[in-house]
């Protein structure tokens, strides 16, 4: 019988490197794994992973894809020998974190030709084989920023949402096509995500005021706190992959944990956005004066959690 051919962008480091072992190493050995990196130097720790991990010959290949150069991902589209890609997962991304007017020059756009303006490219080479075909999966890996607003997160939760509206209008339209897209939402994930944000994490703060300064100082020390807390390993988040993966007829959302989903209903329940305004500024500035907080009309929803994703 074929094997499913899985094509994975962003696998030099966490959540795209467990998935490519995750299903290489399968014991059904029913997956050949195309695990792509945007610069093949950083193929080591993949490699020393999957010897030690057992992954038989022939599981696993690496190919160069940078999701910011058409060319790189028609060139890797090309070197997929089977003729073929089962299952495409857009992996690749990259964060962005600090007030709004300190962010470097050119980082802003960097992230949204990584996360959003990537995915479409990557989109754009894998769909049509797919659609000819009248089959193939799409895996998107979405976030919880994606879903709901975070401060000192705004360009990064643009991208997220960006996403989120990407994969919603494709998965209305390829039912008819056998193509399935799912959006895997993570919340926090023990990965190489924060050591790999784009800039330096806040940039050049004195571009900021010192309020915002001091808010964000705030917003650190919460993050930190949630990370602790609920950030999961990229081993847990890999199956909630292999569950959309599996499914007869996947959904357009898996989540990889139900902690933020309460937050993510307020935003829905009050679509004037007040309740969700003051719930998040709440979770996350709990130790400052809550000017908006003070400023909603109406009470905090029972039920919402005291904190915020990542
Ligand atoms: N960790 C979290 O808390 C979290 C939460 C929600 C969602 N996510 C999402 O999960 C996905 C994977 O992130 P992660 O947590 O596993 O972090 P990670 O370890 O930093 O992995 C990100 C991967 O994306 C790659 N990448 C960056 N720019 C690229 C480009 N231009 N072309 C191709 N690949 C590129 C990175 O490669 P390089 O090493 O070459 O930069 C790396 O392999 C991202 O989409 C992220 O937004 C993460």
């Amino acid at each position: 019988m074929d094997r499913t051919v899985v094509l994975i962008t962003g696998c030099s480091s966490g959540i795209g490197l467990h998935l490519a072992l995750r299903l290489a190493s399968d014991p059904s050995r029913s997956f050949k794994v195309y695990a792509t990196l945007r610069d093949l130097g950083t193929q080591g720790p993949l490699w020393e992973a999957a010897r030690s991990r057992g992954c038989p010959p022939g599981s696993l290949e690496t190919l160069q894809l940078d999701v910011r150069d058409a060319d790189s991902v028609a060139a890797a589209r090309a070197r997929v020998t089977e003729g073929r890609v089962d299952v495409l997962v857009c992996n690749a991304g990259r964060g962005l974190l600090g007030p709004l007017e300190a962010h470097a020059a050119g980082a802003v756009e960097s992230v949204l030709d990584v996360n959003v303006a990537g995915t479409v490219r990557t989109l754009q080479a894998f769909l049509p084989d797919m659609k000819r075909r009248g089959s193939g999966r799409i895996l998107v890996t979405g976030s919880m920023g994606g879903l709901m607003g975070l401060p000192f997160n705004a360009v990064y939760c643009a991208s997220k949402f960006a996403v989120e509206g990407l994969c919603e209008s494709l998965a209305v339209l390829l039912t008819p096509f056998g193509v399935h897209v799912s959006l895997i939402e993570c919340g926090p994930v023990r990965t190489a995500f924060l050591e790999k944000l784009e800039g330096v994490p806040g940039g050049v703060l004195d571009g900021a005021d010192a309020k915002t300064r001091h808010l964000f100082s705030s917003y650190r020390r919460h993050s930190e706190q949630i990370f602790r807390e609920a950030a999961q390993d990229p081993e847990e988040v890999t199956e909630v992959f292999l569950t959309a993966l599996r499914a007869p007829r996947p959904a357009l959302r898996y989540f990889s944990t139900e902690r933020f989903l309460p937050l993510a209903h307020l935003r829905l329940a009050d679509s004037s956005g007040r309740s969700y305004v003051a719930a998040m500024h709440r979770a996350v500035f709990a130790d400052q004066p809550a000017e908006e907080a003070a400023a909603a009309t109406r009470p905090p929803a029972p039920g919402a959690p005291p904190a915020a994703p990542q």
